[in-house]
């Protein structure tokens, strides 16, 4: 807990929270539950270390109402989760095929009215000099040598796009599309793309096209029935529109973080309060951190063991 001791009615309560999620008792080699968090609502945040597709067969069936979720970016940067991570497949069919899994393993531990929330990127067939070096590790405030580890890490030529298959230099690639139709051939239904609209985007030198400025979110659900809950997110009285424009934001110690302002809407519209949300793919914790304040239940699960302990800290410290 970190801040008070725990009553015996808190840690009941919280260990029946945890047999909910099938994690009792569950920490063995491959993967592993940190202290969790109870919040002063009585809400409680778990944090998993390990590969989301060890960790998402242990938990509960039907024991998540929503799941929200950006996972790594094709072929763009390395977290340090060494040959477990998702992200650093060379080919888009492959990175698809990996993500397909994990929606595979999330679907038993959702609810059947349960949502999904899929936030993904595009990229463009680049030479490996296009993926420049992520310089926000540098600026980031973090002890040198993971700031040092981040930059190296960042410069590392990773996939050389121009060489992908069936595409030509310069060509964009449609990652975020390429995923949703795989999803929802693998029998998700596709309810709705969300543009994620940036009005600071990282400036590009680019001239001969307009600066990539939005992402993709994907609502995605088991049943063509799910919860829903339009008022919560009602734009100036008309139904929320699909197009959000919300600031992406620089948090300190990971350089691909969720907008607070972006997981709260869908955390408002696809999970009942008190109830529980997913992310797979854990970073330093914004979807633990949002539902938390909302008063819903998170388990985060990441696997590099540095984020996850930031995002531990990072709730701790934020929450209080
Ligand atoms: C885009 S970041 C998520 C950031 C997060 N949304 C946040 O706001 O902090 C993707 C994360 O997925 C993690 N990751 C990559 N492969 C994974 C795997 N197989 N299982 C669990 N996490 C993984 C990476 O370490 C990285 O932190």
């Amino acid at each position: 807990m970190g801040r008070r001791a725990m009553s015996q009615t808190e840690r009941t309560r919280l260990w029946r929270e945890r047999a909910r999620h099938g994690l009792v008792g569950r920490t063995r080699a491959g993967f592993e539950l940190l202290p969790p968090i109870t919040l002063p609502a009585g809400n409680t945040i778990t944090i998993i270390v390990g590969d989301c597709r060890d960790v998402l067969p242990t938990l509960g069936r039907a024991s998540i109402d929503a799941t929200v979720t950006s996972p790594p970016y094709f072929a763009l940067r390395d977290y340090g989760g060494g040959p477990k991570a998702i992200g650093l497949q060379p080919t888009v069919a492959g990175y698809a095929a990996h993500l397909v899994d994990v929606f595979r393993l999330v679907r038993p531990v959702l609810r059947d009215t349960g949502t999904a929330w899929l936030n993904l990127g595009d990229c463009f067939c680049t030479a490996p000099p296009g993926n420049a070096p992520n310089t926000t590790a540098l600026s980031s405030g973090l002890p040198n040598s993971i700031a040092n580890q981040e930059m190296r890490r960042a410069a590392q030529v990773l996939v050389d796009k121009t060489k992908l298959a069936g595409l030509k230099p310069k060509d964009l690639i449609g990652i975020p599309w390429e995923v949703a139709f795989a999803l929802r051939d693998d029998g998700w239904y596709l309810r709705s793309e969300v543009i994620y609209s940036k009005p600071n985007p990282t400036p590009e030198s680019t001239r001969d096209r307009p600066t990539l400025s939005h992402e993709q979110v994907f609502l995605l659900t088991k049943s063509p029935r799910y919860y829903w809950d339009a008022a919560a997110i009602r734009e100036r009285n008309r139904n929320r529109c699909s197009v959000w424009t919300i600031p992406k934001q620089i948090v300190r110690g990971h350089s691909a973080v969720f907008p607070e302002a972006l997981v709260e809407r869908c955390i408002l519209a696809g999970c009942p309060p008190g109830d529980t949300v997913l992310d797979p793919f854990g970073g330093i914790g914004t979807v633990g951190l949002v539902a938390g304040r909302l008063g819903r239940n998170a388990v985060l699960i990441e696997l590099n063991r540095s984020y996850a302990e930031l995002a531990r800290q990072r709730i701790e410290d934020q929450t209080r």
